[in-house]
């Protein structure tokens, strides 16, 4: 029988980690492509959703966090930390308690999702809130790395888009080749790098954002790579606008970002591959959540709906090329924020008394 080792040992040859160094893992990754005909049918093409909710702490960050951790360990030093929207955090904290680290996470003040917060405090980080948004805290977060022996696990640490993009690589294996067109939500932008990259690697190609040119001596797995989509909140969307935001808004907490780090490796990705970033209303968002809820059976929290949302609304536009292979990235689990999930919804249920005639009667059988 085997088990899922995790992404470090399952792709180690196209990672910086040799065969002796340390692997700090929850055995993240090998996550679901869900088909989703449903939605195909919508958009008259053929979709598939990679359900990053599926890993040990319910987001795509887990696919980094080895990876950054892991470095961390090699090296030596006792304390990590983290600027977060709330996934971070909660993956760092979890990949600390692995490695025997402490962990400082750097939170905006009041716009973490409930269930991020349970996970950074049940794994016992040090929360500081801030107030100020994510960039603030970012830019706190780099400072005080700089100034203290304290490693910086943001995606600005190189070795967590190494992790990341193996989420590319378990696609094109999943597919048989590279869908045509992927699609992310984005915040601060790393993401859509490491897929970038981790496609453009499979296919024998290496980007401006890779981390040394270790993919040049390998051989392609694929020869295409994908349209690279993007979809950030609307007011959330320096890449849309051509310029940062001081005070980026949306119901998506987790993508609340107005000045991305891998701003520019984004419209790379954008650009090699013609592909697109747009943005979404939290309307959009808060019915694409709905959609994949109740068409695909996969509940994602509100950020990860963006790709969903993108997808929907292109092909409202007559975007999408038809019968064309798509992927969505859906990044974190729905469970991380349940309010935001349930707001305006019916939840109580009316109580019965305990006899299948009661029941019945509330079922309308
Ligand atoms: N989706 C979710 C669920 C996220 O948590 C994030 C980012 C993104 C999408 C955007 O990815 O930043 O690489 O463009 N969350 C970060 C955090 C900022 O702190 O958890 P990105």
């Amino acid at each position: 029988a085997h088990q899922w080792q995790g992404i470090i040992r399952e792709y180690r040859d196209r990672l910086p980690f040799g065969d002796t160094d340390p692997v700090v893992t929850l055995y993240e990754g090998g996550t679901p492509l869900v088909p989703a005909p449903r939605l195909s049918e919508r958009v008259g093409a053929e979709v598939h959703v990679k359900v990053e909710g599926m890993n040990p702490t319910g987001s795509f960050k887990d696919r980094g966090m080895t990876s950054a951790v892991s470095k961390v360990k090699a090296d030596g030093t006792e304390v990590i930390a983290c600027a977060s929207t709330g996934n971070t955090s909660a993956s760092a904290a979890a990949y600390a308690v692995a490695a025997g680290l402490q962990c400082a996470v750097i939170l905006p003040a009041g716009k973490i999702a409930a269930g991020k917060l349970a996970q950074a405090i049940v794994h016992g980080a040090r929360l500081v809130a801030v107030d100020g948004n994510f960039d603030d805290c970012l830019r706190i977060t780099r400072e005080l790395t700089e100034a203290y022996p304290v490693d910086l696990v943001n995606s600005v640490n190189p070795y967590r888009l190494q992790g990341q993009k193996t989420a590319a690589f378990e696609i094109v294996d999943a597919l048989g080749r590279a869908p045509d067109i992927h699609i992310l939500p984005v915040g601060n932008a790393g993401n859509i790098t490491a897929y970038w990259m981790g496609y453009s690697e499979y296919a024998g190609r290496t980007t401006l954002a890779s981390f040394d040119d270790s993919a040049l001596h390998m051989e392609p797995v694929s020869e295409s790579v994908p349209q690279m989509w993007g979809f950030q909140a609307w007011n959330s969307a320096p890449l849309v606008l051509g310029h940062p935001i001081e005070s980026p808004e949306t119901i998506a907490t987790a993508i609340r970002i107005g000045n991305p780090a891998s701003w520019k490796y984004a419209e790379e990705a954008r650009d090699s591959s013609a592909g697109l970033i747009d943005r979404v209303t939290d309307e959009e968002i808060l019915e694409a959540q709905a959609i994949l809820a109740a068409e695909v059976g996969v509940f994602v929290e509100p950020a990860s709906a963006a790709s969903v949302a993108g997808l929907l609304k292109t092909a409202a536009a007559g975007g999408v090329p038809e019968g064309a292979t798509i992927v969505c990235t859906v990044t974190g689990n729905g469970l991380k924020d349940t309010a935001t999930a349930l707001a305006g919804r019916d939840v109580d249920p009316d109580v019965i008394a305990p006899s299948l005639e009661a029941a019945v009667r509330v079922l309308g059988l």
